[in-house]
């Protein structure tokens, strides 16, 4: 059986893609150091496959207990690699830490896919690399701007040395994912996001909501170059988001003795404002949510959106959640979290 590491595997994004790994038969061991999730997502993991993950408690700032894992998994065929910090505004704040935790954990990754003789890599990028977008939609190749946060700066840098390193590496391939925006949840409403506090990002803030737990909605921006004046992004479904990762390490498996670094967006190709993101949610659970207009976010871009076009021919991979089912599953799991409160 082919065993993949999957770094930040009891994360979001990492436990969907656990699913489904093991889904196709695949073995898995889970990096993590539950700093931005709980032990309990295994056991939804669980419920779901019927099959157990391995999982290593493991900070990957540490050299040696990140090498440890490999000591205990000579066999690890590939690294999914998600683990990082992820807010755009702590990042501002402490912006070593993000810097210490999303480079070095790449490093050592790296030093230790050369020393275990581990040829492929996933690894997990933003279309934060792309700012406001010159021409939409946005291709690979379109220019990366300036970072506008620390964060942001992370997966630039991270791309930087994946292509650096990749090119001295004979026989290593790496896949950069560009995600746009993720949302939803696993249809079994056994995993999903685990925002801690306040959310900062829309759909979250949404369910919360809707539930009951926050307020009102503010919505940042009325007044952008928009159909509605709200500003427009690539919602896509983290299950469509989690199969493509699949469908990437099979590609690497499949390539041969090369030594490259390639880089797709994972989107839908659709742009959708907030507005309509609020408009499909209330249609789509039947609740009606309370929103008002606000001024726009600092840092906020206008609109994104991704050319799926190479990802859907040479992945041979698509979305294919429409919104509603994936706002729906969304505010499944918010009910399914508050259940247990
Ligand atoms: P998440 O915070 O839910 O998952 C990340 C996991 O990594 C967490 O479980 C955390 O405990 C773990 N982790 C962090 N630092 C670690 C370390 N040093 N050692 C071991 N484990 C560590 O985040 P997510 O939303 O699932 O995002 C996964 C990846 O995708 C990240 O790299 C993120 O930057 C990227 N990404 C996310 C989004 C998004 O909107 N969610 C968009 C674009 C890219
Ligand atoms: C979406 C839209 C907001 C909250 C962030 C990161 C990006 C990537 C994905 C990791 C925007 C509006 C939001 C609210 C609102 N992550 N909004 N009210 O900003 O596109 O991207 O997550 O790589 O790097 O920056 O996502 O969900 O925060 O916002 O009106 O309470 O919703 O202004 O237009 P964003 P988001």
């Amino acid at each position: 059986m082919t065993k993949i590491l999957v770094t930040g595997g009891t994360g979001y994004i990492g436990s969907h893609t656990v699913v489904e790994l093991l889904e196709e038969e695949m073995e898995v061991v889970i990096i993590d150091n539950l700093s931005n999730s709980e032990r309990e997502v295994l056991n939804g993991i669980s419920s779901i496959t019927g099959k157990e993950p391995h999982f290593e408690e493991v900070d990957l700032r540490d050299r040696e207990s990140t090498f440890g894992v490999f000591e205990r998994h000579p066999d690890i065929a590939a690294i999914i690699h998600f683990a990082a910090f992820k807010a755009v505004g702590e990042s501002v704040e402490k912006p070593l830490d993000y810097y210490e935790n999303n480079l070095l954990s790449l490093i050592h990754l790296m030093e230790a896919m050369k020393k275990y003789g581990v040829d492929h890599m996933v690894f997990s990028s933003s279309c934060t690399v792309y700012g406001e977008p010159d021409t939409l939609p946005v291709t690979e190749n379109a220019p990366i701007k300036k970072a506008s946060s620390p964060y942001g700066n992370t997966k630039q840098i991270c791309e930087e040395i994946l292509h650096d390193a990749v090119a001295t590496m004979q026989g290593k391939g790496v896949i950069s994912l560009r995600y746009f925006n993720p949302i939803g949840a696993h249809e079994s409403t056994l995993i999903g996001e685990l925002p801690i506090g306040v959310p900062n990002n829309l759909v979250p803030f949404i369910t919360q909501t809707a539930s009951g737990v926050r307020e009102c909605l503010s919505v940042f921006g009325d007044n952008y170059n928009t159909p509605d004046g709200s500003a427009i992004r690539d919602y896509i479904n983290v299950v469509d988001l989690a199969k493509a990762h699949v469908v990437a390490i099979r590609r690497l498996m499949d390539h041969g003795q090369k030594s490259d670094f390639e880089v797709f967006n994972l989107g839908t190709g659709r742009g959708l404002s907030v507005f309509e993101i609020i408009e499909a949610f209330e249609k789509s659970t039947g609740q009606s949510l309370n929103y008002k207009v606000m001024g726009r976010r600092e840092g906020d871009i206008e609109k994104v959106y991704a050319d799926t076009s190479y990802a859907n021919s040479e992945l041979g991979w698509k979305a294919e959640k429409g919104i509603e089912e994936t706002l729906l599953s969304a505010w499944k799991w918010e009910l399914n979290i508050r259940s247990k409160k």
